[in-house]
């Protein structure tokens, strides 16, 4: 009748939309709590600018510490590299049309991470401007340092082709999700930690920073996970303990030690890697001893622990901090799903 009033046509309906498709267009609202967090995210910004970079100054450190901060922060930026890991994490949740504020909240991420590495950078850019990617080493120790730093971004490559695979065709966004919860679990324990330990304003104000971020990112996992996981099917269980062990191989060189399981290391590596966090410690960065990352870890991931098996979910052997009894499993190139710091 109106139709008619107006002089309108009538139109035929439009074609079904193919799928996964980030249209139609929808609003849901499921969870009031990834709403309320999404809020919060929004409260919570900050921008790395604001702090007071003036004050790190590269005379307050001999050559060899400013070297050490900044590969431990370029090991750092391997793991906060994860904008691009939350834009396809991103691109998921619209394709697979998770409620609104999952999708909002990934954004959120995009950004934060993208903070979190701008951080190692501009860290970086005071103390040993352009390492280690146009950095000119000068003798053979600065050229073992480099070539270090070139192994972990080398396996980081080496993650990066496989978590794509997986992202784009072999994981829903709840299995992700795991291994994703696992990693923040570690980051916030471990940032707030170095926090503490951290001598220099500037370093302090950096992890305390990073730290509010990570948490925030944790509280996400646990609401989508809380949700997700009492219907997760039994294969889709046995990929999350896998995804749990994955996490946790893959995070080790900056939460831990770097675990063969995953990361292919030249003979020596090690001692560098060792002998760069002390130094770096020492300077005041506030890298945490192998004796606090065990503890502090491990006491994380036993949180984690208790919360998975209340979904009968069976949790991973992690031998290295003491995690014994449980799933043997062992993780391949291909079984990398996880997100990034
Ligand atoms: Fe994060
Ligand atoms: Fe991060």
């Amino acid at each position: 009748m109106l139709n008619k009033k107006l002089n309108m046509p009538n139109l035929v309906d439009a074609p079904a939309i193919q799928q996964p498709n980030i249209f139609p267009i929808e609003w849901e609202t499921e969870t009031k709590e990834l709403q309320d967090l999404y809020e919060k995210a929004k409260k919570e910004q900050w921008n790395a600018s604001d702090i007071n970079w003036n004050s790190l100054q590269a005379k307050d450190f001999d050559d060899i510490q400013k070297i050490a901060i900044s590969y431990w922060l370029s090991v750092l930026a391997t793991f906060e590299r994860a904008t691009p890991v939350f834009a396809k994490a991103l691109i998921k949740a619209y394709e697979t049309h998770a409620e609104q504020p999952v999708k909002f909240l990934f954004s959120t991420l995009v950004f934060d991470e993208g903070r979190h590495e701008e951080c190692c950078m501009r860290c970086i850019d005071k103390l040993c401007p352009l390492f280690p990617w146009k950095w000119k080493p000068r003798n053979t120790f600065e050229e073992n340092v480099l070539k270090a730093i070139n192994w972990i971004y080398y396996n980081g490559s080496r993650y990066w082709r496989a978590f794509s695979q997986a992202a784009d065709v072999k994981y829903n966004l709840s299995v992700l999700f795991t291994s994703f919860m696992m990693a923040e679990s570690g980051a916030t324990t471990i940032f707030r930690s170095m926090a503490e330990r951290a001598k220099h304003p500037v370093f302090r104000d950096v992890f305390i920073s990073i730290h509010r971020d990570e948490a925030r990112h944790l509280a996400f996992t646990w609401y989508l996970l809380k949700k997700r996981l009492p219907s997760a099917s039994i294969e889709e269980k046995t990929f999350i303990t896998k995804q749990l062990r994955a996490g946790f191989v893959f995070l080790s060189p900056i939460l831990f030690e770097p675990i063969s399981e995953f990361w292919k290391l030249p003979e020596g590596f090690l001692e560098i890697h060792r002998k760069m966090e002390e130094i770096a410690r020492d300077a005041g960065l506030g890298v945490l001893t192998i004796e606090e990352k065990t503890k502090i870890w491990g006491n994380a991931i036993r949180a984690v622990k208790a919360r998975i098996k209340q979904f009968n979910i069976p949790f991973p052997d992690m031998p290295e901090i003491g995690i014994y009894g449980e799933e043997e499993v062992e993780i391949k190139e291909e079984d990398i799903a996880f997100m990034g710091l």
